[in-house]
């Protein structure tokens, strides 16, 4: 049963992945809001349906993360800044002291069944005591930083953000039904769990969100979802919805709603950054197009021709170009194509609904919800749950719990 929620509490937002694009942007987003240098835009959470909803202020979030690689975060937003051409100067300069403090709060991940091309990019040494070989001891430190984390900055909870990169697709070993299997599989030196699910466990173990903006395994097994349910927490995925998918949910309701048959729908994806290197492996790249490929049939209600194509173009950098080609039946039999380009800046396309998903799951943990945050939908390729597949559906879906939230909270005296 949703409690009522008290105003300004402090929270961690731990980032799995914390030095790579994605994370630098949602860090940079979060002191340019701080610091007055931003105005909103892009941030869901913004909007004014939202603004009486107590979500926690910019003052109020203190980050840190898990890593593989020891490249300093100020120099990989130097570097962002720099080959891509995004970020004013001014925010660049102001974020170097912040950066050089989340730094100090970053902590060695796992690298537990990542395959060779993460395997490949990490250079942090991963502690493997004698009691940290196996995932289960690996959980246990990996809890022990979470912890350890919550108590030096006296926060509520640590929503844990998985932005780490994509892993190959996981084998049917890796899908326990319950949490007794997963907890026995633990155990065993050839534990089929990925890195982001023994991630996902760690910080649902100890009664903390979890959110999955990248297509791997993280919390999307039965036996997973159980434990969230067990200690009370919540959590939300799969792979952030940010560009040519977010499009797709939003047009294939178009071609439905007018009775056009869509016979085909082609999409070529170009971008250069790291992310695009990691997906540059095949058993990588399989994951994303899985993520990506399901949701027109879902949405159409019958299975087109699909293609969908991911390439890394390295002059690219951050900047991810994506055409979409459409190929649809109209009246009286005449074939017909609809053309869309979309150009965005990846990591800035993402970052925004990363600060919106740490807002809003704080506040559904406030309230005491547990399971899947369904309502948090729209922000996902993927979503866990019984979701609508439209993004229309999937937005008054969360308008309507921010209005439920609205309604359980005091009237007067609460701002967010
Ligand atoms: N628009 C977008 O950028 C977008 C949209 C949807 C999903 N995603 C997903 O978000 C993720 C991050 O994207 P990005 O552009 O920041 O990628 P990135 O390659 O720039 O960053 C990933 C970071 O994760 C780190 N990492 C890898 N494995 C790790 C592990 N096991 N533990 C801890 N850290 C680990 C890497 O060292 C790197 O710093 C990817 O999975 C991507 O597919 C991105």
């Amino acid at each position: 049963m949703p409690m009522t929620t008290p105003t300004a509490e402090r929270i961690g937002l731990w980032l799995i992945g914390a030095r790579g694009g994605v994370a630098i942007c949602t860090i940079a987003g979060l002191v340019a809001h701080r610091l007055g240098l931003a105005d909103g835009t892009g941030l869901v959470s913004e909007l004014p349906q939202f603004a009486r909803l107590p979500l926690p202020k910019w003052d109020n979030i203190v980050v840190g993360g898990h890593e593989i690689r020891s490249v300093s975060m100020a120099d990989e937003l130097e570097r962002l800044h720099r080959q891509s051409r995004v970020l004013s100067p001014e925010l660049v300069r102001e974020c170097r002291p912040e950066f050089d403090s989340i730094d100090a709060e970053i902590r060695p991940g796992t690298l537990w069944n990542v395959g060779q091309s993460i395997t490949a990019l990490a250079d942090l040494p991963e502690p493997r005591a004698a009691d940290e070989q196996l995932p289960h001891g690996i959980i246990r430190r990996l809890q022990h930083d979470l912890t350890d984390f919550q108590k030096r900055h006296a926060l509520s909870t640590v929503v844990v953000v998985n932005v780490s990169s994509t892993e190959p697709l996981p084998t049917e070993r890796a899908w326990p039904a319950t949490w007794s299997a997963a907890e026995q599989s633990l155990e065993l030196a050839d534990c089929p769990l990925p890195a982001s699910t023994l991630y996902a466990i760690a910080a649902l173990d100890l009664g903390f969100p979890y959110v999955n903006f990248t297509p791997s395994l993280g919390a999307s097994p039965p036996g997973i979802e159980e434990l969230a349910r067990t200690r009370g927490t919540c959590h939300a995925g799969r792979d952030g919805k940010t560009g040519e998918t977010l499009l797709k949910s939003v047009l294939a309701p178009m071609f439905a709603a007018r009775h056009l048959e869509v016979m085909s729908w082609v999409g070529h994806n170009i971008f250069g950054n790291l992310d695009a290197t990691v997906l540059d492996d095949p058993a990588n790249k399989s994951a994303k197009l899985q993520s990506k490929d399901r949701l027109v049939a879902d949405i159409l209600g019958y299975a087109p021709q699909t293609l969908i194509s991911i390439e890394q173009i390295t002059s690219l950098g951050d900047w991810k170009t994506a055409w979409d080609h459409i190929h649809f039946r109209g009246f009286l039999d005449t074939p017909m194509t609809m053309q869309f380009t979309w150009q965005g800046c990846d990591s800035l396309l993402a970052a925004p609904l990363v600060i919106d998903l740490a807002r809003f799951t704080a506040l559904a943990r406030r309230r005491g919800e547990t399971g899947v945050l369904t309502f948090l939908a729209s922000f996902f390729k993927s979503p866990h749950g019984e979701a609508p597949a439209a993004f229309a559906d999937q937005f008054r879906a969360l308008e309507s719990w921010a209005a439920a939230a609205n309604q359980s909270q005091p009237r007067s005296g609460e701002s967010a």
